[in-house]
């Protein structure tokens, strides 16, 4: 296994941190010289940092490319055109594959299958655009420590590993030798917003896994409308960076409601706040029953196709935190 060097200080200082930034951009200038380096940017942590520290090393020698497969969070695919692309100046692909993974998802409602369709189009795409670019030498990869040790990672399918044999470059992983605490402080000091560097774990095939069964524009639309009001009010309240990870769920099935008068049929949003260390057991953030109270009216009149908000209260076990 690819060990850490034991001499290797634990980075926990912004002055650790920057050390290690004037390490690693002497380093990947040594590794790439004057070649073109290619990026798959999800605007996670690990890529982000990943970014922004190739973007110091060697500026436009470096070309992002950003898939929007449509799941992603409210807000995020412009947040990463805007830091990296408008501020940091970065060579920066937007691909906006929104179509193309939604009619491959039209219909499927196994979970398994869903994240294979996900994994296996979003290599589609990259490869797609590496075979347009050219004199790309290097591959930049945010794989981090913990990676290499689980090396089963949950991570697999959106780490582009398996690109097609003809384009198969040589990597670059700066920060595989840091823990995820490290690679924030890393982030911070690269100037990346803390909304970025602090981003609660997100699963790889994002919203997909959130709007259960097969996806339908609109259940998708509910679940990422959903999300952002919690996020708001979590960050309103206090409870972001505090709890470990939130989000909601918009289950496949409807129930009788009452709107001006009117019976409605609607989709309950299932709101799930849980702490965890490592995401092998999950314990439930207890949330003031007056916020839940004000995130149920905001989701009942601002969410489309919305009439019923639960919470969801079951640990993990037996629950897993995703309800698919
Ligand atoms: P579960 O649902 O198994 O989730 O308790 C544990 C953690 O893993 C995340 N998760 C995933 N991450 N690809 C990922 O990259 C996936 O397919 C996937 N499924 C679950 C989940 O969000 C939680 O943090």
């Amino acid at each position: 296994m690819d060990k850490r060097p034991e001499s290797m200080a634990r980075i926990n200082t912004p002055a650790l941190a920057e050390a290690f930034i004037a390490e690693q951009i002497s380093a990947i200038r040594a590794q790439v010289g004057d070649k073109k380096v290619l990026l798959a940017l999800s605007g996670g942590v690990d890529s982000s940092v990943v970014a922004a520290l190739l973007i110091r090393a060697i500026g436009k020698q470096l070309v992002c490319v950003h898939v929007n497969h449509g799941l992603l969070r409210k807000g995020e695919p412009e947040q990463v055109v805007q830091v990296f692309r408008n501020e940091m100046g970065a060579e920066l692909i937007y691909v906006d594959a929104v179509d193309r993974f939604l009619d491959k998802l039209a219909g499927v409602a196994d979970p398994e299958r869903k994240r294979k369709i996900i994994g296996k189009e979003f290599i589609d795409v990259f490869a797609e655009e590496a075979k347009k670019l050219h004199g790309i030498a290097f591959l930049a990869q945010g794989t981090i420590y913990p990676d290499i040790l689980e090396s089963v990672g949950l991570k697999s399918h959106h780490n582009v590993g398996g690109l097609p044999e003809d384009l198969q470059f040589e990597l670059v992983e700066p920060v595989k030798y840091l823990y995820k605490d490290e690679v924030r402080q890393v982030g911070l000091a690269l100037g990346l917003p803390e909304s970025m560097v602090y981003r609660q774990p997100f699963p790889g095939p994002g919203l997909g896994v959130r709007c259960v069964g097969a996806i339908t524009r609109d259940r998708l639309e509910a679940v990422r409308e959903s999300d952002a009001i919690l996020r708001e009010e979590f960050a309103k309240n206090g409870l972001q960076g505090k709890v470990w990870q939130y989000f909601t769920i918009v289950p496949d099935f409807t129930s009788t409601g009452i709107c001006d008068g009117k019976r409605t049929d609607a989709w309950p949003v299932v709101i799930r706040a849980v702490n965890s260390v490592d995401a092998t057991s999950a314990t439930i953030e207890e949330i003031p029953y007056s916020l839940l109270h004000h995130i149920t009216a905001r989701i009942t009149s601002e969410v489309k196709g919305v009439n019923r908000v639960l919470y969801d209260l079951t640990p993990k076990a037996p629950a897993t935190i995703e309800w698919e």
